[in-house]
């Protein structure tokens, strides 16, 4: 029996069945993308996506952190939705000064009520401190070898003015929300993320030496399933229902049905036969016909093209799974039109139904077009 090469991620597959109306099978909790970026479920850029409490904002195609009370804005510079994490622009110091431009908000101040806090993977330097943080006790190291002198001395002229300066790795309750900078302690910061220290010739020598991207990484808190009222809340997920919530009293949630599990990722009620023997799931589903080749030929690029999607760092989590000609032809109804959801260069997209009730896209590949095979 001929097989097939099956493989998703659930984001394109999102966007070909929210981008065809006409086929209001599906849609996630997923809001659209910022400019060119994809913000992943549960971040959310309006009141009709993502949950209300992961707020950010996107301001002329580029994303925003506000932080307590509005008080400042940091530009979000990336986002990595499988470790639930996402990086931030840290202040730059107002010109010819050693002040960071956000010491009117006291530095970053993230709401303790909001789901994000800073991750134990920022090396932050203290700039123009006064002399109450040398009676602070390790890890924040205020010694005259610390990396912060390298960083004064090429990157921060106004500060040798300012001499005192401390570094420090964040981690812990004191620095799970704020990096504060305020007059009685240090007025300036600057932050890397993973930081080894810069090239060795900024420690030892005098020469100038390119620091990396500065960053604050923070990370997010993983969502439960969506709160609901009634079950029309519930409808984006797919397979779920509005049920009273255990753990909360008073509260509902969209629970999925059996057999299928709720993934946090990508925002709805995910399959759990797609889901066996594979890390999360999803999305566009690449799909094609291997025309005569031999059984163990076969096989074998299928091997290579597993280890491919594995090892691949792309987008997402990825699945691939082996369904019969007769499966797929019976789930699109043979390729019928009324289930045609898209088309384009990469081939047709259909709505398929299984026999166990799940819905999904389905590619067909052009013909010679087999690389969408491994391509999310
Ligand atoms: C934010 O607002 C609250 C009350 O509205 C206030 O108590 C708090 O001090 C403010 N925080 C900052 C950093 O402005
Ligand atoms: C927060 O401030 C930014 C600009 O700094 C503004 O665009 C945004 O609308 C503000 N958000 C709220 C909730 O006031
Ligand atoms: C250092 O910080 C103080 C406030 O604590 C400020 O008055 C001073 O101008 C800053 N120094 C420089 C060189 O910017
Ligand atoms: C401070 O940091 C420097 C440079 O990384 C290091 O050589 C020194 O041992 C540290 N001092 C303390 C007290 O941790
Ligand atoms: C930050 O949030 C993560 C994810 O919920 C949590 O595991 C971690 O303990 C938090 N860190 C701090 C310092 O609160």
């Amino acid at each position: 029996m001929e097989k097939f090469m099956f493989t998703a991620t659930l984001r394109t597959l999102t966007l070909l069945l929210l981008s065809c109306s006409a086929h209001s099978v599906t849609s996630t909790l997923r809001c659209g993308n910022c400019g060119p970026t994809p913000v992943p479920y549960p971040l959310s850029t309006g009141p009709a996506c993502g949950e209300p409490w992961y707020r950010i904002r996107c301001t002329a195609g580029t994303l925003w952190l506000d932080t307590l009370n509005n008080s400042s804005s940091y530009g979000i510079t990336s986002i990595n939705p499988e470790t639930q994490r996402i990086t931030i622009r840290p202040a730059s110091l107002a010109p010819n000064t050693c002040l960071s431009s956000d010491f009117h908000s006291r530095g970053i101040q993230l709401d303790p009520n909001l789901p994000f806090n800073i991750t134990s993977s920022n090396t932050v330097l203290l700039l123009n401190c006064t002399d109450a943080m040398l009676n602070l006790q390790a890890p924040i190291n205020c010694s005259s070898n610390s990396l912060c002198h390298s960083f004064i001395r090429d990157n921060a002229a106004a500060c040798t003015r300012a001499p005192l300066c401390c570094t420090f790795r964040t981690g812990g309750s004191q620095t799970a929300y704020i990096i504060r900078v305020h007059g009685g302690g240090c007025s300036a910061y600057q932050s890397f993320v993973n930081f080894d220290g810069p090239p060795s010739s900024a420690v030892v020598g005098v020469k100038k030496t390119k620091w990396p991207e500065p960053g604050v990484e923070l990370e997010w808190v993983s969502p439960g399933e969506p709160i609901c009222k009634s079950p029309v809340d519930c409808k984006d997920l797919l397979n779920s229902k509005c049920l009273v919530d255990p753990s909360t009293v008073g509260q509902r949630r969209c629970f999925c049905n059996g057999g299928f599990k709720w993934d946090f990722i990508n925002g709805f009620c995910q399959s759990m036969a797609m889901v066996v023997g594979v890390v999360g799931i999803m999305g566009i589903v690449g799909y094609t016909k291997r025309h005569r080749l031999k059984r163990n030929a076969q096989k074998g690029l299928m091997k290579k093209q597993e280890r491919m999607i594995l090892s691949s760092k792309s987008s997402g989590k990825s699945a691939r799974i082996f369904f019969t000609t007769k499966e797929i032809a019976r789930a699109t109804n043979n390729f019928s039109k009324d289930n045609l959801i898209g088309s384009g260069g990469f081939g047709e997209v259909f709505k398929g139904t299984f026999d166990d009730g799940t819905i999904t896209a389905i590619k067909r590949a052009k013909l010679g077009n087999t690389r969408a095979l491994i391509k999310f």
